[in-house]
């Protein structure tokens, strides 16, 4: 973007738009605290529980590498690997309504920690229909990844989480895949998004390349019912339910695949089901780009609020996550790992299918 006057209008436009967004799920975040009285017992805690170095860690540090990912959302918009994005937040009401289904939940996600209550999804109906390691309350969210509040929910938790910069974070993985996509055909490659959840990282592939044909993978009939609604306005767009570790699919039949906050919501054994299936699944030449939490080691001044964070959340595997050597299940399935680019509290993975020239 090299005409000034459309490098200042597209400043203010992301400023106009991502500001706001902030504003709202970190104003989520305080009220929350506030409700639940976090803010006094954190103080005690912070002295001398267990989540004492956890809240060691200086916020003005957080805010700066905040501030640094929309630094770089931003620098990517300007270099035009991705369009001004649109976050589909919905209307107000739809927010005021996700809004109120956020705070209304909040007690039982109380309740849940404070009985260490994770197995509720795990029913007489349920049980035997899905991997038993995805039959849990993660984070403790009513419904599991079941029902359509849950789905409905999601995204305004994990904004709030992050302090709205959860798609911000999601955008980081559209560079690596430009890389590969630069100067062929849209139409004739494909991608498949595995554990699309809501749909939201699939929007903003299509918001790049409109005619890419492009597929999401799930779990959750709940969760892919509302990424269909949300992606309605796309073409060449499918999203499918199915288990990440048998992907529906043939050999050699994916451009690129894309695998974001999930690994970590992953048992290890999991973790290298879901990667041979990506190796499998990837034409010679082929991408992978994983996005997830930072891992232990990678910015030592987050590690103690990496291993605190399992601890408020459920989490089972985050702890086995953070010291996961992703380098090396690459290399057993065939794939070549590039590359890690941090992205605020989360990284990008990228990984190669050899052509085998
Ligand atoms: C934390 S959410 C991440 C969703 C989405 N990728 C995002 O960016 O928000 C984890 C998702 O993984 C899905 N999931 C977990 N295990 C799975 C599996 N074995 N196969 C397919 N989907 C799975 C869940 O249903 C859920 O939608």
């Amino acid at each position: 973007m090299n005409d000034p006057l459309a490098r200042t209008v597209t400043r203010v436009a992301y400023m106009a738009t991502q500001l706001p967004r902030f504003a709202w799920y970190a104003g989520h975040d305080y009220v929350m605290r506030r409700l639940a009285g976090q803010v006094r017992r954190n103080a005690t805690l912070r002295r001398d529980g267990p989540s004492a170095r956890a809240g060691n860690l200086d916020q003005r540090r957080i805010y700066s590498d905040l501030a640094d990912l929309l630094a770089q959302d931003l620098a990517n918009i300007e270099a035009e690997i991705y369009p001004l994005p649109h976050d589909h937040d919905g209307t107000l009401f739809t927010r005021l309504r996700r809004s109120r289904l956020f705070f209304e939940d909040l007690p039982a996600i109380q309740r849940r920690r404070e009985r260490k209550d994770t197995r509720e999804v795990m029913t007489a109906a349920t049980a035997g229909k899905r991997p038993d390691y995805y039959l849990q309350n993660f984070h403790h969210q009513s419904g599991g990844w079941l029902s359509e509040d849950s789905a409905d929910r999601y995204d305004t938790q994990v904004e709030v989480l992050f302090k709205g910069s959860a798609n911000a974070m999601r955008r980081q993985a559209l560079p690596p895949l430009r890389e590969v996509f630069a100067g062929r055909d849209q139409r004739r490659l494909r991608l498949l998004d595995i554990a699309c959840g809501t749909g939201r990282f699939l929007d903003f592939v299509k918001q790049t390349w409109p005619r890419l044909p492009a597929v999401g993978l799930d779990l959750s009939e709940a969760y892919c019912r509302h990424a269909r609604r949300h992606l309605a306005r796309w073409s060449r767009l499918n999203v499918v339910v199915g288990n990440a570790e048998a992907v529906p699919a043939p050999d050699a039949s994916f451009d690129a695949a894309t695998c974001l906050f999930t690994f970590h919501e992953l048992p290890p054994q999991a973790r290298r089901n879901v990667f041979r299936e990506c190796a499998r699944i990837l034409k010679p030449g082929g991408r992978l780009v994983l996005l997830d939490s930072l891992q232990r080691g990678d910015e030592p001044d987050y590690d103690a609020m990496l291993e605190w964070f399992p601890q408020n959340y459920h989490e089972p595997y985050y702890g086995s996550y953070l010291g996961e050597d992703f380098s090396a299940i690459a290399r057993t399935c065939g794939l070549v790992h590039l590359r890690d680019a941090k992205a605020f509290v989360s990284k990008v993975m990228v990984f190669d299918k050899p052509t085998g020239r």
